[in-house]
């Protein structure tokens, strides 16, 4: 009965996974389907904690100190980190979030490993592959957390490539000496293997550019999902094993998609850097063009009398922590009649979704968010957009000049609208340190500040209108 009731719990958390992911993909049932994973999830735990029975010795587990008091600080500690995080620095929380899965994947297999007798040569094969994907992204993950938060500076290795391939040489010559049974204490060739692969997941991360992070995050993410799904099938685990494949394959597909939107191969991700050999490359940085500033009376009179507005938020919004100020403003602005839209870039930001997040949290309704296929569509019947606080994602070097290290990214097209109002702080360049042409054309107009002082600036002259 016990059992049954266990697999019908393992079946709930698997379909509630499904479920749960195909929500994320849209914003409006994204928190929704975050809280019904969560549930599925804690119900598998519950049941295995309190129904599984061991089939060696025919007894449930019996660690509930161990168990019940893991379960507690996780809670206390993830719920703490979750609530207090800025939203600037959610990358590295999610990356530090997947370090430790990868620990636990690692820790999985070095408990079978040790436990008592030899292992049959499949079950050795699961063990040594969960053990150093688990290892790479644990290593791996902790550097990239390290990196985002400027404890760990970018590092470019000399030979890094062939470093690289010497130690996963190493790895799999070890590998296979360990799962072929051909050495007298494998145990020792088990935790060098471990080694070498902490130190290629170090190796592996360490020279990649900062901007490139949440790309390598997603994958490293990917290799987590992968080697729970070894756990899941070393303790003969369904939930495991679904809940691993699942991250596995949708760390992967956000890995393409990350790279598909910047116009990028995972390959150049990995070896080459934005603003690093490119840029270089392309030439030393050139000289600021002209610019025109516009007053904030005059950018609120023009938006206020505007038919149509859209609002291109970036990560300078971000930043400054301005989407409250943000909507406010786009609130006035619909009470004048003015048609508000935003227009949402997929790699606006620093994370996959950054923007849908932020203006989320400030309750802007849904549908005033438009994809950037859809934004561009309505662009050339837009009178003013105002830009706060992006940069690479309206370049149009992007399209224009086939020497840029963009060239080829998809953009928003705001040149196609009348008026463009741009909002940052300086003439300083963005993610991908590269001049923006954007800022001189003739329909720019610069308003420079913190997003936040101006939009509320912005709010105090369309109060006077
Ligand atoms: P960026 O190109 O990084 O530009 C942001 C701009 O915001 C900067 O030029 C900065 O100029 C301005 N800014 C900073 N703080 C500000 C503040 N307090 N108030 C007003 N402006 C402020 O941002 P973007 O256009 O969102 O593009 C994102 C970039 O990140 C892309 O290159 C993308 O490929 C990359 N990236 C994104 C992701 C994901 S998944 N989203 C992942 C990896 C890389 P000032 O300093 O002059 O103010």
């Amino acid at each position: 009965m016990s059992q049954s009731l266990l697999l019908l719990s393992y079946l709930i958390g698997s379909i509630t996974f499904i479920l749960g992911l195909r929500m994320l993909s849209k914003p409006e049932s994204a928190r929704r389907g975050n809280m019904i994973a969560a549930a599925g999830m804690s119900i598998a735990i519950l049941a295995t904690i309190f129904l599984y029975i061991n089939p060696e010795n025919h007894e449930h587990l019996h660690n509930y100190l161990w168990i019940f008091g893991g379960l507690i600080v996780g809670t206390i500690l993830g719920t703490y980190a979750a609530r207090t995080v800025k939203m600037t620095a959610m990358p590295e929380m999610v990356s530090l979030f997947n370090g430790m899965g990868g620990a636990c994947a690692m820790l999985i297999s070095v408990v079978e490993f040790q436990s008592d007798g030899v292992p049959p040569l499949i079950k050795m094969l699961v063990i040594v592959l969960g053990a150093m994907i688990g290892t790479v992204s644990f290593v791996g993950s902790m550097i990239a957390w390290g990196k985002l938060n400027g404890r760990i500076k970018d590092r470019t290795i000399p030979g890094a490539q062939i470093i690289n391939f010497i130690l996963f040489a190493g790895i799999a010559t070890l590998a296979i000496l360990v799962v072929g049974g051909y050495v007298e204490a494998p145990a020792y060739y088990f935790y060098g293997l471990l080694m070498l692969a902490a130190i290629y997941g170090a190796l592996f991360v360490m020279p990649i550019g900062g901007a490139d992070m949440p790309v390598v995050i997603s994958l490293l993410n990917s290799f987590t999902g992968v080697a729970a799904a070894f756990g899941g099938f070393l303790y003969n685990n369904p939930v495991m094993l679904t809940g691993g494949i699942l991250v596995g394959s949708a760390g992967t597909i956000l890995t393409m998609l990350m790279c598909k939107a910047m116009n990028r191969s995972l390959k150049n991700v990995l070896i080459g850097s934005f603003g690093g050999q490119k840029a270089a490359a392309a030439g030393a940085p050139k000289e600021k063009g002209t610019y025109k500033e516009i007053p904030i009376n005059d950018a609120a009179v023009l938006m206020a009398y505007a038919q149509k507005v859209m609002i291109v938020p970036g990560y300078g919004l971000a930043v400054a922590q301005a989407q409250h100020t943000c909507h406010q403003l786009e609130t006035m602005l619909a009470e004048k009649g003015v048609e508000v839209y935003y227009g949402i870039h997929p790699v606006a930001g620093r994370m996959p979704g950054h923007m849908n997040v932020l203006l989320a949290e400030a309750n802007v309704p849904y549908e005033k968010l438009l994809e950037m296929e859809d934004a561009n569509d309505l662009m050339s019947s837009i009178n003013v957009v105002l830009i706060l606080g992006a940069n690479d994602v309206v370049n149009p070097a992007a399209k224009d000049n086939p020497a840029s290290p963009i060239y080829g990214m998809p953009i928003l097209e705001v040149e196609k609208a009348e008026h463009v109002i741009v909002n940052k702080r300086s003439m300083n360049r963005g993610y991908a340190d590269i001049e923006n042409d954007l800022f001189s054309r003739p329909k720019t107009s610069m308003l420079f500040g913190d997003a936040k002082s101006v939009l509320a600036d912005l709010i105090a002259e369309l109060k006077l209108l």
